[in-house]
């Protein structure tokens, strides 16, 4: 009896089409962080009052963190056999992180924050879902992720409830 080769796992060419869908995963999950991103950006710079200064420097920081996420999410397609997109293919959803009416309006960008982690909470917790047991490292690497989009979150919330509190939000 001829004995089976041993198991390449994601790279199997048996598991073509699971590997072929976690490229599609990820490449949802390069184009959120690159929108947060663009987002970001232009928060941290058009925030205006001496109460934003903590929400533009911490939006600041992100920046970076996100770039660093949409790296590693275009390196595993890379790894995964998959093509990164070009630009042609971004469409932007994040109609509530545009600039407010508003410069000194802290809690239009605070709550668009919260929403763009929560948003990217639940596409990586779904990831590490669809990866269970298909693609460990794809899921590891997205673990990782997810506990910075938590911290994210977290903080912004922290941010939030200080205006709650002073009835301004
Ligand atoms: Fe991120
Ligand atoms: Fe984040």
């Amino acid at each position: 009896m001829e004995a089976s080769a041993p198991s390449k796992g994601i790279f199997d060419s048996a598991n073509l089409e699971a590997r072929e869908h976690v490229v599609e995963l990820l490449r949802k999950a390069y184009w959120m962080e690159i929108e947060t991103v663009m987002s970001y950006i232009s928060a941290s710079v058009n925030l205006d009052g001496v109460r934003a200064q903590e929400v533009k420097e911490s939006l600041r920081e992100d920046v970076e963190e996100e770039l660093g996420h949409a790296r590693r999410f275009a390196e595993r397609i890379k790894e995964l056999y998959g093509v990164v997109p070009g630009s042609e293919d971004f469409a932007a959803e994040q109609s509530y992180l545009q600039p407010p009416e508003e410069q000194t309006d802290i809690v239009h960008v605070i709550r668009g924050v919260i929403k763009a982690e929560t948003g990217a909470i639940e596409h990586y917790t779904r990831v590490i879902e669809e990866t269970e047991g298909v693609d460990p490292v794809t899921q590891d690497m997205m673990i990782e992720i997810l506990h910075d989009e938590q911290g994210h979150r977290r903080l912004f919330e922290g941010f939030l409830r200080e205006y709650e509190v002073e009835g301004i939000a």
